[in-house]
């Protein structure tokens, strides 16, 4: 096998439904249909993700391909996300890969989604420079990742228990907002002040941990609303933007720690969380003081898209690191296995 000059890369291990085309390194199309099923349930369902998935996959990839202006006799390598994610909706995706795989007789690329959410930084200039750091928050993950080359990860901290995304979704959930609650707490806290101060979570290292976070916000909010009934409704937009301060606090005080720890001054933020407005501010300023140099890739990168998965497949089809047909989705796959 050599290495494949275009890919199409295949997302699908969450809730949204994506593929993408990279021809030499230079991304042609993306093309991303978000389910809309999950939104009144506080969370995704996995069931009507697969079920989902399945209605969306192959319009999906003929848009993508369309976009690409490429016919499918020219794609070279299909790439499919492995893991991690919920084992339903990673098997719509995998079993699609497969499928086409085999059909054109063409070799499968595995991707590791949070490797491709790192690996979203090299899909348009400036990129980062080997070694940097890289902080990922998702709604799944929250890692400070040293990078040392595309395929060379180590992890230097991570959350012990809840992730970022899952800060923000959980806080919306109990502010009665739709689901995934993060975008709507960005917009919310865009008209508020910060004036209500919670707990900072006691943990060593380079760790994380959300939970407590969301357990003090809902005693908060009990112990007002016996107050006041109507507490919530009228002051929403400050509790969003103290919520979203205290959780920025947290995620950029470990980075600051990481990059003295690490001597690094190549900063990179990835994954869902990194689409809110103020955490993409309030780097941009530590940057400024710290004099590093900030990567945080275009929103349609940050969140879940086929182009990064795309991009990370462009990397390992440069090393000829292909899959096998048997190769099974992996809902806890672990970063370098
Ligand atoms: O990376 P991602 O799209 O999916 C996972 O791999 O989990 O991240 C989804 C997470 C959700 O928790 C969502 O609420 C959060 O990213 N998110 C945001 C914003 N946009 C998406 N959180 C805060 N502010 C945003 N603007
Ligand atoms: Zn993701």
């Amino acid at each position: 096998m050599t290495k494949p000059k275009c890919i199409l890369a295949i997302e699908s291990s969450c809730d949204d439904t994506s593929a993408a085309v990279i021809r030499e390194g230079s991304l042609l199309s993306n093309v991303t249909h978000t389910q809309e099923v999950h939104k009144n349930f506080g969370g995704v369902v996995p069931e009507l993700a697969s079920r989902s998935h399945l209605s969306a996959i192959l319009p999906v990839i003929d848009e993508a391909l369309r976009k690409a202006n490429c016919a499918k006799e020219e794609i070279e390598a299909v790439a499919v996300t492995r893991g991690p994610g919920l084992m339903g909706s990673l098997l719509v995706g995998v079993s699609m890969a497969k499928g086409l795989a085999l059909g054109w007789n063409i070799p499968l690329i595995e991707v590791h989604h949070m490797e491709a959410h790192i690996m979203a930084h090299f899909i348009e200039a400036p990129h980062p420079k080997f070694p940097f750091l890289c902080l990922t928050v998702s709604g799944g993950h929250t890692q400070i990742v040293r990078v040392n080359g595309p395929a060379s990860f180590e992890i230097l901290g991570q959350t012990l228990d809840d992730a970022a995304g899952e800060a923000f979704d959980k806080t919306g959930k109990i502010l009665g907002l739709p689901y995934p609650a993060g975008p709507h707490i960005d917009r919310l806290a865009q008209e508020g002040i910060v004036k209500f101060a919670f707990p900072k979570p006691q943990v060593q290292g380079l760790d994380f941990s959300f939970s407590g976070l969301k357990t003090a916000i809902l005693y908060f909010l009990r112990l007002e609303k016996k107050k006041n009934a109507d507490f919530v409704q009228e002051n929403l937009n400050d509790i969003c933007a103290s919520v979203q301060s205290s959780i920025i606090n947290i995620l950029l005080g470990r980075l600051i720690e990481a990059a003295e720890r690490e001597g690094l001054n190549e900063i990179a933020i990835a994954g869902g969380v990194s689409a809110n407005s103020g955490l993409r501010k309030a780097a941009k300023t530590i940057a400024n003081e710290k004099s590093w140099n900030l990567y945080i890739p275009q929103i349609q990168y940050c969140t879940d898209n086929a182009g990064m998965i795309a991009m990370a497949a462009w990397f390992r089809g440069q090393e000829e690191l292909f899959a096998g047909l048997d190769m099974k989705p992996a809902p806890r796959l672990p970063m370098m296995h």
